[in-house]
């Protein structure tokens, strides 16, 4: 079964439509989730923005339907989520991505919302990083361990908002940092590094479409910012559509 696969080269999982790989990511992370809290008591993850959220939330929906009220509410108790990036804006704004996660799926699951790790956008973006930085800690313990980072892909190759060619790619010592001048905006940012990514118990992308086709090659070769987001000690699942694939 793929959620329990270890290995540091990445797994590939190509899915015929849109629909299907939906049905796919949602039944991977509920497994994942389900197996992290058998394990280990919670389940840790952190999730990215743009077409992530609405692409996760159909098939999550959908497979926690198999859950009684009572036991999505025990389940969904234990989960903590981080944002794996964080635009600095106001959670309300439409290009907030806890506001994109929360309208999605997030607030149609009983997830205490206590659970649920914001920014705060009032600091300015190196507070704003030390702050997050401070609670991950908190939540996760000092390296920051996480069970799963849950990613997407720009057509450049970027993850979270680690872009080619940044310097916070070089980051060593920050598990989250932050940026002023995202070549996607907006431009004020924070970011998980590479350091927490590498940490983390599970890395599984999600990447759809034909803009993502030119650069997947090279990312499961391990070039480019989301080629070298892998986990060190776990599975690292790159789950795609056809058009995504059309280059392999
Ligand atoms: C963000 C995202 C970012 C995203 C990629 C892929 O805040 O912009 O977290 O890292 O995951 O840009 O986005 P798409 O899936 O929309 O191409």
């Amino acid at each position: 079964m793929a959620a329990e696969a270890k290995s540091s080269e990445p797994q590939l999982h190509v899915h015929a439509s849109k629909d299907e790989l939906s049905t796919a990511v949602g039944e991977h992370v509920s497994k994942s989730a389900i197996a992290a809290v058998a394990a280990r008591g919670t389940f840790s993850v952190a999730l990215s923005g743009g077409s992530l959220p609405k692409l996760l939330a159909k098939g999550l929906l959908a497979a926690y339907k198999q859950l009684t009220p009572e036991e999505l509410k025990e389940h969904c108790s234990k989960w903590h989520v981080f944002f794996a990036d964080e635009r600095i804006v106001e959670l309300t704004a439409s290009d907030s991505n806890f506001k994109t996660c929360q309208d999605e799926f997030l607030a149609k699951l009983p997830i205490p919302r206590d659970n649920v790790y914001t920014i705060d956008p009032s600091l300015a973006p190196v507070a704003c990083a030390a702050a997050y930085e401070a609670t991950l800690k908190r939540v996760l313990g000092d390296e920051g361990e996480m069970d799963m980072a849950l990613l997407g892909m720009g057509p450049d190759g970027h993850t979270c908002s680690l872009f080619p060619g940044h310097a916070l790619l070089q980051e060593t010592k920050l598990l989250v940092a932050s940026i002023e001048d995202s070549p996607k905006p907006p431009p004020q940012r924070v970011t998980l590094t590479f350091p927490v990514l590498h940490k983390a118990r599970q890395v599984c992308f999600v990447a759809a479409g034909g803009s993502k086709a030119e650069n997947l090659p090279k990312v499961l070769k391990g070039e480019l910012p989301a080629g070298k987001a892998r986990s060190a000690s776990g599975a690292t699942h790159w789950f795609v559509d056809k058009d995504a694939a059309a280059k392999l």
